[in-house]
C-alpha cells in the first residue's frame, strides 16, 4: 500500500493547534465507496462546527480513531466536492462527483445507501443518529442548483445560503413574531447577507450590526436599511427580533437592556465570535428543522425547486462582490484554517482549498 492518504485535525481544546497525519490509501469493503476529497471551502461556519464539536456532535461525523488519531483531536467538517475513486456499491460509479459534508482529509469511506438519481446517503453506523441533511451526498448531474462554472460558489455558499433561505422562510412562516424591525449581528457574514437579501422588501426594517472595520463593506452590500457598529444606539426600533450570528454575549445583553419588552424574539443562529452563548437566547435556529417542516409542507421536489430558484438569484448577486482565494494541498488547508479561525479573512473573500 502507498502512503498517499492524509488527515488534518485540530486539538479539541485548542483550535489553534493542528496536526497532519499520514495513512494508507483506503480501499472499499463490501457496500463501501471511497471518495477522494477534491475541493473544499472554509468560512466562519466551519469554525463554529469545531466550537460546537462536542455539544452538537460535529466531531462525530469523522471520528479521529478511524484515522489513527487519539480522542483529543477533532476533524472540523467542511463542505465541498469529492470524486468516487473506488466503489463496491452498484449504482455509485467511479468518476462520479458529489457535493457534501467532507473531512479535512484526502479521502472518506462511505456506506452508500438510498441511492437515486440525485445522490446517496452515507449509512455508516456512526452517522446514523446525526442530522440527516449532513449525511446526504448530491450528485452533480442530479442537482438543479449545480452549475459547473459555479463550483466555488457552491462550495463556499450553499450550506450558508441554505440557512439564510430557511431562516428567512422561518421568519415569514411565523409572521416575523410580530417584529417590525430585524436586527442582525455579524451582518458582514455571508449567511447574514443571504438572509438579508431574502428578507429585503418582505416587511420589517433590517438593521445590520457589524465590527467598526466592516461597516463600510456591509453598507456597500445594499441589503440592509441601516448598518451600525456594535454598541451603537438603535433609537426606538419598535417590536424587534434579534437574529444573532455573532453570539457575542455583550451584544445580546446590551440589546436586552436597551430594548426591554420591545425585543419580541431572540434567535441564536451562529457564533462567529467563537463564544458559545446559545443557551442565553430564546431559541437556536437549526436550518434542518425548518427544512424538515417544508419537506412535509411542500414535498422534496418543490423545496429543491424553490431553493434552486433562490440560489440562482443569490449567486447572481453575490458574484458581484465575492472573490475567492485558492490554496493547495494540506498546507493550504492548514493556512486557510488558521486565517479563518483568527478572523483574518476579509468579508468579501472566500477561502477555497484544492486538495
Ligand atoms: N444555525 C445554522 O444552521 C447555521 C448555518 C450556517 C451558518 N451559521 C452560522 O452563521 C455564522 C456566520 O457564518 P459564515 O460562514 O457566513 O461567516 P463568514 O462569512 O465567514 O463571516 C465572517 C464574519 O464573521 C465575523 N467574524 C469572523 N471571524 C471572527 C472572529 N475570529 N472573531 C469575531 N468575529 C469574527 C465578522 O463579522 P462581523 O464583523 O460582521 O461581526 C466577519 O466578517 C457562523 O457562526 C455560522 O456557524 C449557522
Amino acid at each position: 500500500m502507498t502512503s498517499s492518504s492524509w488527515t488534518f485535525a485540530v486539538s479539541r481544546d485548542n483550535l489553534e493547534k493542528s496536526i497532519l497525519s499520514d495513512g494508507d490509501t483506503p480501499s472499499p469493503g463490501s457496500g463501501e465507496v471511497v471518495l477522494r476529497v477534491d475541493r473544499v471551502g472554509l468560512t466562519a461556519n466551519n469554525v463554529t462546527y469545531a466550537v460546537l464539536g462536542s455539544s452538537m456532535r460535529y466531531w462525530d461525523f469523522f471520528p479521529p480513531a478511524a484515522r489513527g488519531l487519539g480522542p483529543e483531536w477533532g476533524l472540523p467538517p467542511l463542505w465541498g466536492f469529492a470524486d468516487v475513486v473506488a466503489s463496491r456499491v452498484p449504482g455509485v460509479l467511479e468518476g462520479r462527483r458529489f457535493y457534501g459534508f467532507l473531512p479535512p482529509a484526502s479521502d472518506l469511506i462511505v456506506r452508500a445507501d438510498r441511492i437515486d438519481e440525485t445522490g446517496f446517503h452515507d449509512a455508516s453506523p456512526h452517522r446514523a443518529d446525526l442530522p440527516s441533511p449532513y449525511n446526504s451526498y448530491r450528485l452533480t448531474t442530479g442537482d438543479p442548483a449545480y452549475r459547473h462554472d459555479q463550483e466555488d460558489l457552491m462550495i463556499l455558499l450553499r450550506p450558508l445560503f441554505f440557512t439564510s433561505f430557511m431562516l428567512a422562510d422561518y421568519l415569514v412562516d411565523n409572521a416575523f413574531f410580530g417584529a417590525s424591525t430585524l436586527v442582525v449581528s455579524s451582518a458582514s457574514s455571508k449567511t447574514a447577507y443571504g438572509a438579508a437579501l431574502s428578507l429585503r422588501g418582505s416587511g420589517p426594517r433590517l438593521i445590520g450590526l457589524t465590527s467598526p472595520g466592516n461597516v463600510a463593506f456591509t453598507r456597500s452590500l445594499g441589503c440592509y436599511d441601516e448598518v451600525l457598529p456594535y454598541g451603537a444606539d438603535l433609537g426606538d426600533p419598535g417590536p424587534t427580533a434579534y437574529l444573532d450570528l455573532s453570539g457575542t454575549p455583550a451584544t445580546r445583553a446590551e440589546l436586552r437592556a436597551k430594548l426591554g419588552s420591545s425585543l419580541v424574539r431572540d434567535v441564536a443562529v451562529g457564533l462567529t465570535n467563537q463564544v458559545p452563548d446559545i443557551d442565553a437566547a430564546d431559541e437556536l435556529f437549526f436550518a434542518p428543522v425548518q427544512m424538515g417542516k417544508r419537506r412535509r409542507d411542500w414535498g422534496r421536489d418543490e423545496l429543491d425547486r424553490r431553493f434552486a430558484e433562490a440560489w440562482h438569484r443569490f449567486t447572481g448577486a453575490v458574484g458581484g462582490w465575492l472573490s475567492t482565494e485558492v490554496g493547495h494541498g494540506p498546507d493550504g488547508l492548514r493556512s486557510a484554517w488558521s486565517d479563518v479561525l483568527a478572523g483574518r479573512v476579509r468579508p468579501n473573500v472566500g477561502r477555497i482549498v484544492q486538495l
